[in-house]
């Protein structure tokens, strides 16, 4: 497992050097190269490359889609972590975007990191029809905007402080995490064309496991190792985050945790021994320490 995200990270990291290098000389590249490189795990691009192997898509055009959606979340880090938000200082072990380089270059690095997903996904070296381009830029638009990123994390800090029913606190979570990681499960599935049955299956699949990826990212926070997450952990309690946990409490947090993961599996059994991959990865999110 390890090994395979190594690999996914290298390929996007140079994927990342290589387009950035032919971009234009901006105000705006170093802080950019900043946010993307050398970056996180890149698990949304795994679940992208797990769920293509179900439908036998080519790799090399996965690692394009994978960087599409890393700089959406490249982006959406940088806005998460700025004083009016999460105000954060430390993101993946370094300096969060804002401190290194001011808010205004920060708001702008990831406005320029949003709409970089986008030119990506334009790009002619991607080798798809302009048909299933324009499917793909759709709906990563609407996993970002205020259906999606955008709108969750506005509900997650107008949710500060008050107590919020678990349905409304998964709706709000879906939104902020679950849509990008839905899109990662979908894009495979509307590459090769599938029918409408079965996108409607991988959505509520990318749901959860985007969800469940969300809920373990609180209780990392919650039993607080900063070194091994590479931020700042023990906040959600301080700032009062409507999570799983602050509702239910740890233990039953976790246990529901291993409920999503029966209903992941339970929904992964009609694609049979292909989406072992993706098991693994599921797995890999329900342990996860960072
Ligand atoms: C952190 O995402 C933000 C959440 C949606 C919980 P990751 O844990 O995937 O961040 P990186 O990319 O590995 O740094
Ligand atoms: C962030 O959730 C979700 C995003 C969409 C960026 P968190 O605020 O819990 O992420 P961390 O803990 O700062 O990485
Ligand atoms: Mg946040
Ligand atoms: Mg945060
Ligand atoms: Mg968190």
């Amino acid at each position: 497992m390890k090994k395979e995200l190594n690999r996914i990270a290298l390929d996007i990291n140079d994927f990342f050097r290589i387009y950035l290098r032919r971009q234009s000389e901006t105000e705006l590249i170093k802080p950019i190269t900043y946010s993307l490189l050398p970056g996180g795990k890149k698990i949304r691009s795994k679940i992208l490359t797990d769920v293509g192997k179900i439908f036998g898509i080519s790799y090399k055009t996965l690692i394009k889609i994978g960087a599409a959606v890393e700089c959406i979340h490249a982006y959406s880090l940088i806005h998460d972590d700025l004083p009016c938000m999460d105000n954060d200082d430390i993101r993946r072990g370094k300096l969060s975007t804002h401190k290194k380089f001011g808010e205004a270059t920060a708001v702008l690095a990831g406005n320029s990191l949003l709409t970089m997903a986008f030119e990506i996904l334009c790009n002619k070296n991607v080798l798809l029809t302009e048909k299933i381009k324009i499917k793909l830029i759709k709906l990563i638009s609407k996993s970002s905007g205020h259906t999606g990123i955008a709108g969750g994390q506005l509900l997650d800090l107008s949710f500060e402080k008050k107590k919020i029913s678990i349905n409304k606190i998964i709706a709000m979570q879906i939104k902020k995490t679950g849509k990008l990681f839905a899109f990662c499960c979908l894009a495979p599935a509307i590459i090769s064309n599938k029918k409408q049955k079965t996108i409607n299956q991988l959505k509520k699949i990318g749901y959860e496991i985007g969800l469940l990826f969300q809920i373990v990212d609180d209780l990392i926070d919650y039993r607080g190792n900063s070194k091994k997450a590479g931020k700042k952990t023990k906040k959600d309690k301080k700032i009062g985050k409507a999570t799983l946990i602050s509702l239910l409490g740890y233990q039953n947090t976790i246990k529901y945790t291993h409920k999503l993961k029966v209903s992941i599996f339970n929904k992964l059994k009609i694609f049979g021994k292909k989406s072992d991959s993706l098991k693994k990865t599921v797995l890999f999110i329900l342990e996860r320490n960072r």
